[in-house]
């Protein structure tokens, strides 16, 4: 009988998604193994809630954003025996498992492969780009590409008003689609967890740029930036993660500038647009890339392992090391954004 491989995304979706299903179940398939379909992230290994995964299915997949498995942000330790029934159903069902995820779906991996042994590699998926071991998630450039697109537009409504835009992106704990955007977009001023700034430095900063001539500016900020008198109160998913995006944080941030400086000042929350839509060329490839190594490190039974990339070369990395701590904006990258301040 052929071996069977289920593939499960978790977590929030992101573009390209569907370009690893496709990778991982092609070069399956061609090597004769049966695909199986885990649909909504670990709950359909709690459920469990399987499906055919062959040629047809994934006929059209690669362009398309979202996953044609469904996704949660279910976590099975967080469920009255689970984990227990993960492994059960685990057990009943596939040979080996490909997890799709971010720092959440991959430590709930890392977990029941580092306690039970569960045949399991990983793929990186977030828009956060925030996992370690990795230069790269994928879902990170069509993010701040539709970020950068938002921004250029931003600026010809900016301008014509004579206003100060501020622009909240996603991004939760660290700043990397803000500082990309940001720089790409030309922003003015760059607001990042890894940086703050005092609201009288980004004040000055754009006062300064008013005094010399600019009637406009464009300020990026982070949701999971940290500013006083914000909660941390609000809904919480199953990981213990507060909906950043219900803070409000660029709302309090164009008040405050309006307040102090006296520009008239908008924000706009992009939110899951962000998250939506077809992948960028530069997505769809890394994407395939990541799909064919975890596919190879399946047949090579090389488990607890998650494809990454270093450079341009595609290697595989211990799950346990990638999921450890999240990966934050160096210091370098910042300077990059804030010389083009005020
Ligand atoms: O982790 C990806 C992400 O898009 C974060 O940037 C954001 O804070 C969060 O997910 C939003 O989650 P949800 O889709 O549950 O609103």
């Amino acid at each position: 009988m052929a071996k069977s491989i289920g593939i499960l995304t978790g977590g929030g979706d992101c573009p390209g998604l569907n370009a690893v299903i496709r990778a991982v179940a092609r070069r399956s398939i061609d090597r004769g193994y049966d695909v199986v379909g885990v649909r909504e992230g670990w709950r359909g290994l709690v459920e469990p809630l399987l499906v055919p995964l062959g040629l047809r299915e994934i006929s059209g997949i690669l362009p398309r954003g979202g996953t044609i498995l469904g996704t949660t942000r279910t976590n099975p330790y967080r469920l009255d025996g689970g984990a227990e029934r993960v492994l059960e159903n685990f057990k009943a069902n596939l040979d080996a498992l490909v997890a799709i995820g971010g720092e959440d779906t991959l430590g709930v991996a890392a977990r029941l492969h580092g306690e039970h042994d569960l045949a399991v590699v990983g793929v990186p998926k977030t828009i956060d780009n925030d996992l370690s071991a990795t230069d790269y998630t994928f879902g990170f450039d069509t993010a701040v590409w539709i970020c950068t697109e938002a921004i250029d537009r931003l600026h010809t409504t900016a301008e014509s008003h004579n206003r100060v835009m501020v622009v909240e992106v996603m991004g939760r704990h660290t700043g990397w689609i803000a500082v990309m955007s940001g720089i790409a977009g030309g922003a003015d001023v760059i607001l990042i967890p890894e940086q703050p700034l005092p609201m009288e430095e980004v004040c000055a900063q754009l006062e300064k740029r008013h005094r010399g001539g600019k009637d406009f500016s464009i300020v990026v900020v982070s949701e999971g930036y940290e500013l006083e008198g914000l909660g941390e109160e609000g809904e919480v998913d199953e990981f213990g993660h507060v909906r950043l995006g219900q803070r409000g944080v660029g709302d309090a941030i164009a008040r405050g500038i309006e307040r102090r400086t006296g520009f008239e000042t908008r924000v706009t929350v992009l939110g899951h647009v962000q998250r939506g839509g077809s992948p960028t060329p530069r997505d769809r490839v890394l994407a395939t890339r990541y799909g064919l190594k975890a596919a190879d490190l399946v047949h090579q039974g090389r488990f607890g392992r998650m494809a990454a990339l270093h450079g341009d070369s595609i290697v595989d990395v211990s799950l346990k090391e990638a999921t450890a701590e999240l990966k934050t904006v160096p210091a370098d990258w910042y300077e990059v954004a804030r010389a083009f301040f005020g």
